[in-house]
């Protein structure tokens, strides 16, 4: 049976820190991510993939902020594993008034993010460090207001793509017309590739300038490499 956490109606609170309308990717770029997994497989894999981040391990009382938190599948998994003080950072008006979480919402960009030094015990991002659009500097920027935000044993837990030779094979697979219009899933992550193309490759194909900076500010404890994905879970140093 459904938890209520996703059966909730009411508009979301949102706290605008920027003016709405900055976004990172067009209408069909969002309209692919939401049709790429339902509301309910996407919150599954965010619960499995917190747990894998160790996550599950910290107080359930902490203060947990997501980053990119899109339309709040993130927040829901959070809930449903327990936590109780969630926030959430979008740039994107549209999705964050998609959110079915009480979780507190914030309309802000990443790369300044509205909270007071040393106050998050855990930030989270479950894939958004890839649409930043100036590699390395907007990362350097987003690491170092992770940094500052998070308390002295504060962790830091993000999945991005990562170029495996899997993900080289679902590329190619998913490029292929017929596949395409059999698939409607491998479709819409077309889509989605094809509309964030220039920021998804410039961050495929930078990684070791990527790692050296989450080195710099992250004591890594996972640093683990499969299926076309980077799981990262650092301590603040
Ligand atoms: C791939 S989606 C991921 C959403 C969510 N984490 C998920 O997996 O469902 C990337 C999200 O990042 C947001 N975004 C992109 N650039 C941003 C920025 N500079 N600051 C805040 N959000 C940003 C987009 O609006 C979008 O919701």
């Amino acid at each position: 049976m459904n938890a209520p956490d996703t059966a909730n109606d009411s508009k979301p609170m949102i706290q605008r820190h920027i003016q709405a309308g900055a976004v990172c990717c067009d209408t069909a770029w969002e309209e692919a991510y939401q049709r790429f997994e339902s509301p309910e497989e996407e919150i599954e894999k965010f619960i499995k993939r917190l747990k894998s981040m160790g996550l599950v391990d910290r107080p359930r009382n902490i203060r947990v902020v997501e980053l990119f938190c899109g339309r709040g599948g993130g927040l829901i998994a959070l809930k449903r594993l327990g936590f109780t003080k969630m926030e959430g950072v979008d740039l994107s008006e549209t999705l964050l008034l998609q959110n079915k979480t009480q979780a507190r919402l914030h309309l802000a960009d990443c790369r300044k993010l509205p909270f007071k030094d040393t106050t998050v015990d855990a930030v989270i991002i479950h894939g958004g460090l890839h649409h930043l659009p100036q590699l390395p500097d907007d990362l350097e920027q987003v690491l170092f207001e992770i940094h500052r935000v998070l308390k002295t044993d504060g962790t830091f837990h993000a999945v991005e793509p990562w170029l495996t030779p899997f993900l080289r094979f679902v590329h190619v697979v998913v490029e292929t017309p017929w596949v395409r219009k059999v698939y409607d899933k491998g479709d819409a992550l077309a889509v989605m590739i094809e509309h964030e193309r220039e920021t998804y490759e410039q961050w495929l194909n930078q990684p070791t300038i990527i790692r050296q900076l989450l080195d710099k500010y992250f004591v890594s404890r996972i640093n683990r490499i499969a299926w076309g994905k980077l799981q990262f879970t650092g301590v603040k140093i």
